[in-house]
């Protein structure tokens, strides 16, 4: 007659191998290797065997527990692999997929980069610089007094250690001349901060596109052709362009200019940039920083130009608020892209 032990391995293993769940596999794990199982149970039982039974006896009763463990083991992984496959051959392949949903440009985006591509075609290259800056790029270094208005705090966002949010892209001229020596002919596209009150067409944050070409014998005529050139391919052959007097610190002669347009709304002259020729005195700073006299101003001169972007993408789209370009608001948003 076979010993109790292997009976219990016996119908364990049945048992086991029958289970059609894991509920029921987890109930048959606890009845024989559990705390109180039957297998446990013969354990206290080992102590009742006489010296001759026990290493028997104790030798079988492993061999039944590791063969119970290992049947166990086996029979959750073959039930884990079932359940999976039938989850998976309930998923009807050939129910039409998720739509892919396919973004947009940001208008001001667009408007960027099609006027970036007019200026690569005349061979401007791209700079950048931080939006975060000193008074020095954004200032000294373009020959603004310290007591110009613009250094106010009401104008400006300063930071606690005494750096600022750049107030124009002009500081961008700055690092480009201190990184290359001339020809430079770049544009600089990007964010700019004054504390302005904020309504339907000002905004704290706004967006310029900053010009510098500096060679010999670069001149207003240079300046005035390539804002033209510019100004027409991007709003049409029919554009107006006037170019005003008008003071800044760091070029001379300086100028404003107004464009009008059929492509820009309300048919009426749209204030849109500020430029002139680089002020001497520009040029000296550089080189003073640059340790050299790369900048020679008997040598060299330039022009410069910072255009507004969101006025212009305003009227080209016919955008009524300022405020609009910041909200991330798809209603608006989708009908650009
Ligand atoms: N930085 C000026 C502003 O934000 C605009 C400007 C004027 C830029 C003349 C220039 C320039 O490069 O030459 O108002």
């Amino acid at each position: 007659m076979s010993h109790p032990l292997e009976e219990l391995r016996a119908s364990a293993l049945t048992e086991i191998a029958d289970a059609a769940d894991e509920q029921t596999l987890e109930a048959a794990r606890v009845r024989y290797l559990g705390r109180s199982g039957s297998i446990a149970v013969w354990g206290e039982q080992m102590k009742t065997l006489s010296k001759e039974e026990r290493p028997v006896v104790g030798k079988l009763l492993n061999e039944v527990r590791n063969a119970v463990t290992a049947s166990i083991a086996e029979t959750g992984e073959r039930l884990r692999a079932a359940k999976e496959a039938g989850a998976l051959a309930n998923i009807d392949v050939t129910l039409p997929g998720a739509p892919a949903e396919i973004g947009g440009l940001h208008p001001l985006t667009q408007m960027l980069d099609r006027a970036i591509s007019i200026f690569r075609r005349m061979g401007f290259a791209l700079a950048e610089g931080p939006d975060v800056e000193t008074e020095w790029y954004c200032f000294d270094a373009l020959n603004t007094a310290p007591d110009h208005p613009a250094r106010n705090e009401q104008d400006t966002f300063y930071l606690p250690d005494g750096r600022l949010l750049r107030t124009h892209t002009s500081t961008v001229q700055i690092r480009t001349m201190l990184s290359a020596p001339p020809p430079i002919r770049v544009i600089a596209p990007g964010g700019a901060y004054r504390r302005d009150e904020v309504d339907a067409t000002h905004s704290a944050q706004f967006h310029q596109i900053e010009g510098l070409y500096v060679d010999e014998k670069v001149s207003v005529a240079d300046l005035k052709g390539t804002i033209e050139f510019f100004l027409r391919e991007l709003l049409g052959a029919n554009t107006e362009i006037r170019f005003r007097p008008h003071y800044f610190p760091f070029t001379e002669p300086s100028f404003e200019f107004d464009v009008r347009s059929r492509a820009i709304k309300g048919g009426k002259w749209l204030e849109l940039a500020g430029c002139g020729m680089v002020h001497p005195a520009v040029l000296e700073e550089v080189n003073r920083a640059r340790g050299d006299d790369a900048y020679d101003p008997e040598k060299y001169t330039g022009f410069a130009f910072g255009m507004g972007m969101d006025r212009l993408a305003m009227l080209m789209f016919d955008i009524p608020d300022i405020r609009y370009f910041a909200q991330n608001d798809l209603r608006f948003l989708r009908q650009f892209a």
